[in-house]
Order: structure tokens, then sequence, then C-alpha cells
């Protein structure tokens, strides 16, 4: 039987999630398994604390049943591939992943301070100097991402992980593409879902943050996730969504038309930003020109102020009073 201890930290537990009863898994690992941290459409992270040390991690547990009958297959090994490649300051780390005849089991560096989501929600909005902090994190894990061949495809709020000196961590690598991979990759969850307007109804994960080249079904691209990107600004700002509506199906039909607005409450650098980010065609956002790539982000003036090299290399606090 597997041991369940209950440690104290400080992070916060999403209510909401279904987790798994800790005691069905496998023991015979060198972790101690925990509290549920949250849980996905085909995974449960818990706390994982390792015998031989006592170093605290996250593990993500997959349920191998479960990812057949959802046809996830790949989905695993490409995150692994994804995690395993992306050695950065601003990425979670994978520290081992194994399985036992049921599960397969991701074992992640333990962050902390909960999301980015759960400090919009406590705080209601974000300063302009904190969000600008970061938006400039995230653009430099977006562009180590990018550089390495790998789309994210899954950004928002929820995925931005918040580590003990309240640096962003990106996660959740479960929709990842691998671009040099064979052209053949799996269909992520947007793709097999939602392409089809019809299918609206039994899409689970959230489509607030998904351009609307992908909700008609078209390859992802760098694009893809500088939108997501540039949804997040806006999130941290105004403490809401940028598209949203009373259901799945009405904030589909926003996304496909770009119907949002900028209130005139709205920091102007951030309204620019946004406004230039948030266009239809992908080649046309900002940030997306094959030439320029993210350095004409970085010059915008959002980011005024902004030291990158130093940021880059975690030297820079965020500007967080207590
Ligand atoms: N929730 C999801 N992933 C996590 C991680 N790596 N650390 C802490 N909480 C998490």
């Amino acid at each position: 039987m597997l041991k369940v201890h209950n440690y104290k930290h400080t992070t916060q537990i999403n209510t909401n999630t279904k987790c798994p009863p800790l005691d069905t898994l496998n023991s015979k690992s060198g972790f101690v398994f925990g509290k549920c941290l949250g849980s996905g459409s085909y995974s449960t992270i818990v706390e994982a604390r390792a015998k031989n040390s006592g170093t605290l991690y996250a593990a993500k547990i997959m349920n191998k049943n479960h990812i057949i009958k959802s046809k996830k297959l790949k989905y695993p090994e490409v995150e692994r591939t994804a995690l395993l490649r992306l050695d950065n300051h601003f990425i979670v780390k994978l520290a081992s992943a194994f399985q036992d005849t049921e599960n397969i089991f991701f074992i992640l560096s333990y962050e902390e301070n909960g999301d980015l989501f759960s400090l919009i929600e406590k705080n209601g909005v974000l300063s302009k100097q904190l969000a600008q902090f970061y938006a400039a994190e995230l653009l430099l894990a977006i562009e180590f991402i990018h550089k390495n061949n790998i789309l994210h495809r899954d950004i928002k709020p929820e995925n931005i992980l918040l580590d003990k000196d309240m640096h962003i961590k990106l996660s959740d690598f479960g929709s990842a593409k691998i671009l040099d991979g064979n052209k053949e990759d799996h269909m992520n969850k947007t793709e097999s879902t939602i392409c089809d307007r019809k299918n609206i109804v039994s899409f689970t994960g959230t489509i607030e943050f998904i351009p609307p080249e992908i909700l008609k079904g078209n390859q992802p691209e760098k694009g893809t996730d500088i939108w997501a990107f540039g949804c997040t600004i806006y999130q941290m700002l105004m403490g809401k969504p940028l598209f949203k509506d009373q259901n799945d199906l009405f904030t589909f039909q926003k996304v496909l038309n770009i119907e949002y607005e900028l209130p005139s409450s709205l920091d102007l650098d951030a309204k620019d930003i946004i406004s230039k980010i948030i266009v239809e065609i992908p080649e046309e956002r900002l940030g997306c020109k094959k030439e320029l790539e993210l350095k004409e982000i970085k010059d915008h003036t959002f980011f005024k102020g902004i030291s990158w090299i130093p940021l880059g290399m975690k030297q820079i606090q965020p500007p967080i009073s207590d």
C-alpha cells in the first residue's frame, strides 16, 4: 500500500480537481506520493517526495488505459522529448520518467508558489510593472522553446507556475509539437476536437487562448503561442480573459471574428502591443515576421526598461511588494 503523507506547504490547491485514490498507485517507486496539486484531461499531478533524498517533486501521473481510450498515445512521449530538450530557467524540469503496468509517471521540479492564474485571481489584476515582468520572462521562455523547434500550444496563466522566488516556470507540455519531427505528428486536443465547429461541445480544454486559424483546423505555427502570449498580457492587466462569453460556443465565435475590446482604463502600451499581436493572419502578428522574430516584441514600448540579458539570467527579482 502506498503511504499518503500530508506535507506542510503553502501551494494553493484547486479543489475542483479530481484525483485518483493514491493507495492504488504503485508504491515500488522511489517516491511517496502526497496530496493532489491538480488534474488535466488525461493526467493528475500530485506531490511526490523522493524516499532517498527527501526532495519534494510534482509527479504527473497518466493512466495508460485513459490515454489509449482517448487516443492520446503520443502525448507522453512528445512531452518527455520536449521537457528533456528544454533546459531553461523559465521552464519546469523533468527529473525522471518511469512507468508501471497502469500508469506513466513524470517527476517534475516542484514549483511552490502556485500559478499565475491563482495570483491574478487573488489580486484581481496585476500592476503594469509585474505584468511587464512576467510577460518578459514568458517571452524568453517562448523564445527558447521556439529556438528548439518546439511549439507549446497551451500557453495560459494556469500553465505558468511560480517558483520559490516568484519567477515563472512554464509547464504542461502535453499539447506540445516538435517541429523537426515526423510530419504525421500527433493531432493535439485542439486539432482533433474543435476544428469542426459542431465538436465544440466535446472540447474539454479552454478555448480562450486558441487563435482562429487553429479553431478553423489549420496547422499550428509559432504565431499560435504568440497569440496566447498576447491573451496572457491582457488577462494579467484586466483580471479576465480577452475572449470570453457566456459559453464556449459564443467564445468560439468571438475568437473566430476577433471580437474583443480594449477598455480605456488599459495601459496605452499594453493596448498597442495586444492589438499588434491579436491579428488574424499569424505571419502579421508582432514577433512573427521571419527576419525580425521576437526582437520586434522585445523592442515594443510595453517592455521599456527591461534589461533582457540579466532578466534571462534570473538576476532581476519580480517587482512584488509584501
Ligand atoms: N502543479 C502542476 N505542476 C506543478 C509543479 N511542477 N509544481 C507544483 N505544482 C504543480
